[in-house]
């Protein structure tokens, strides 16, 4: 098969290595691949005979069922490995696991891990497709890819939309993997939070900082709000959970004082009451839900065009529409 622009290597591990071409080349390969989920029989044969090992060493939700679900609408055989149920209790390195899943002949692992460059470690290591499903605070590129696709839907391009990110963007593994994918394809980005949860230099990514989010509000497009990571911080990055809300929760009181419309996103889970008022969170200009529909659609895409697949026999491979 004769490599295009949407052949980005054996791995993702971040969207920061891809050009602005090649991301644009995933999220159009993900547009036919919407319409496989809406299927009565959700199936089609493209991954047959693949084998795909989902390998997650930290909790997750929407990640590692949504790359389970594009794994077997594309009729790939997955098998799933927590921390708790593996020998990783017992003491055994990354890099022995992965070799042993090796030696039962695999074709790609997604992986999640706590440690910032696990997937890049494991990828340099196993001759199989690695797919980051996100790594400590360095990047989480299927999920920067839907909520590209996402704004995309929504505001109708990504060129010159204004996006802020709003939060904990210190611990953010989405936060740099939007900024990244984001800049690339022409958007305005800015960030607003604490300044205790922005990273030092954060600036020479390209980003405005909103040091109030009163600003950051006049200002967008569309906000992503992220989720307060308290399982990551050690202490003292914010006086209490009220507190953060009252200072940077977005809330309607809010946003009825933006300009015009703002779409709403979160990665999830989300801390309701804290970085996201219920009533935003379930309202009319957001888009969360759709985030979770087209990650299985995003998902699907990576798989395949990291099995070989074209951009343009996308729509072909799948079949059209079940009749
Ligand atoms: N957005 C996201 O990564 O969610 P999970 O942690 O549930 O996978």
């Amino acid at each position: 098969m004769t490599p295009t622009v949407a052949h980005f290597g054996k791995d993702l591990i971040g969207l920061e290595p891809l050009t602005g071409d090649q991301i644009r080349a995933i999220l159009d390969t993900a547009e036919p691949f919407k319409e496989i989920s809406e299927r009565r029989i959700k199936k089609v044969p493209v991954l047959r005979g693949k084998t795909i090992v989902n390998l997650f060493f930290e909790p997750s939700t929407r990640t590692r069922i949504s790359f389970e679900f594009a794994e077997k609408r594309l009729s790939a055989d997955t098998v799933n490995i927590q921390t708790a149920g593996s020998s990783v209790v017992k003491g055994e390195t990354l890099v022995d696991t992965a070799r042993n899943l090796e030696a039962m002949r695999i074709d790609m692992v997604v992986m999640r891990h706590s440690a910032s460059g696990a997937a890049r470690f494991l990828a340099e290591r196993i001759p199989s497709n690695v797919i980051n499903a996100g790594d400590g605070s360095h990047e989480h590129p299927t999920q920067g890819l839907l909520d590209l696709l996402t704004i995309r839907d929504n505001l109708g391009k990504i060129e010159g939309a204004k996006v802020c990110i709003v939060g904990d963007i210190l611990h953010s593994r989405v936060a740099r993997s939007n900024i990244y994918g984001l800049i690339k394809l022409g958007a305005e980005v800015a960030v607003c939070g604490p300044p205790t949860l922005q990273p030092v230099g954060i600036e020479e990514l390209g980003v405005h900082i909103f040091n109030r989010v009163e600003e950051a509000i006049e200002w967008a497009d569309a906000l992503n709000v992220l989720r307060l990571q308290l399982e990551r911080m050690q202490s003292g990055y914010v006086p209490s959970l009220r507190e953060y809300n009252r200072l940077w929760g977005i809330s309607t009181a809010r946003l009825e004082h933006a300009p015009k419309e703002l779409l709403i996103l979160h990665p999830g889970p989300m801390n309701r009451g804290v970085e996201i008022d219920s009533d935003v969170a379930d309202g009319e200009h957001s888009v969360i839900l759709d985030q979770v529909t087209n990650g299985v659609a995003v998902r699907m895409a990576v798989l395949y065009l990291l099995a070989g697949g074209a951009p343009e026999k996308a729509e072909s491979a799948k079949g059209g529409a079940e009749s």
